[in-house]
């Protein structure tokens, strides 16, 4: 199904080997059938969503790939030659709704929209109010973090798709392996006190206001950076964990701001990554709680990748907002 290129700890690079053959229109024609309207091709969380993964997961190429990704076991796997690429916009992101589908439930990004897949890719100068452009919306890089770490359920996974890769040596992908960021850590003694303090302390991380209900209103979650379940997880978003301890100084303490700065250190600058420039008709798949993700700089605006966000919580059982565009 998927031929391994290449591996890096748990975050490996593969390439499709098999055919969609008649499956491929099947899927558009099944997901065609339960929305009447594609939202302007961004979907949303289908109300019979658990129905609809049964029935995809009956078209055996699709259900086969999302077995090949589950099976796996990683933390991260890029899928090149998808073979999506000659597909129309909505048609393409039908099938990648499909594939996001089964491996849980999509999430919207968009609270107003309700869009499930969101495009990534800078917004023209004239569209750009700047205190509404988030990273997905921008050129330039992104800092590492997790999505929708203000939030109560971040989702489990999330799901690139590289419609054009930027065409100007910038804008690669970068993962890290939680574990690789508790290695670091372990190496010193205030390594060792900055995780311990990180894992039994709830620091606040700040909705950023433009997506806060009312703007007045300082909203903020609070929650640990580590949390042992299942394995080592991180939530970690740093301008947010900042504006959170501003809007919070009673949270902060001398010890807690050094074990953050730390952290933040290793993430942007020690940890070992995956650095990928990942082709066109890419998908990335990653674990949203095991791994940070972020970008390198680039400047090509025309740059376009699809994401879409699932949660293993089928979205009527969910608790709190789902993702936003930010991230
Ligand atoms: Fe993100």
């Amino acid at each position: 199904m998927l031929s391994a290129i290449e591996q890096t700890g748990k975050i490996s690079i593969v390439k499709r080997n098999f055919s969609w053959g008649e499956d491929l229109s099947l899927i558009i024609r099944t997901v065609e059938r339960h929305f009447s309207d594609f939202n302007g091709n961004g979907f949303y969380p289908h109300p019979e969503e658990e129905a609809l993964q049964r029935e995809l997961l009956n078209i055996p190429t699709l259900r086969r790939l999302g077995e090949a990704i589950g099976r796996a076991a990683l933390r991260g796997m890029a899928i090149t030659d998808l073979g999506l690429s000659h597909l129309s916009e909505a048609h393409r992101n039908a099938v990648l709704y499909a594939i996001a589908l089964t491996r849980g439930f999509p999430t919207s990004t968009d609270q107003r929209t309700k869009r499930v897949a969101w495009d990534v890719r800078a917004k023209r100068a004239n569209q750009q109010a700047a205190r509404f452009t988030t990273f997905s919306e921008r050129v330039g890089g992104a800092e590492m973090h997790t999505d929708s770490s203000f939030y109560p359920m971040p989702e489990e996974q999330f799901m690139l798709y590289v419609v054009s890769a930027a065409r100007c040596n910038g804008g690669e992908s970068l993962i890290i392996d939680v574990d690789d960021i508790h290695r670091e850590l372990e190496k010193t003694r205030e390594g060792r006190i900055a995780y311990s303090l990180l894992t039994t302390r709830d620091v606040p991380f700040r909705v950023p206001a433009v997506y806060a209900a009312e703007d007045d209103n300082v909203e903020y979650y609070l929650a640990p950076v580590f949390r042992r379940d299942g394995g080592l997880k991180i939530r970690w978003r740093y301008d947010s964990i900042l504006k959170g301890l501003a809007a919070r100084p009673d949270l902060s303490s001398p010890e807690l701001v050094d074990a953050i700065e730390l952290v933040n250190d290793i993430v942007e600058r020690q940890a070992p990554r995956f650095h990928r420039h990942l082709p066109d008709d890419t998908l990335l798949w990653a674990d949203n709680h095991h791994t940070l993700h972020g970008r390198a700089m680039y400047t090509d605006p025309e740059r376009h990748l699809i994401r879409i966000r699932t949660s293993n919580t089928p979205n009527a059982r969910r608790i709190g907002p789902s993702g936003i565009s930010a991230d």
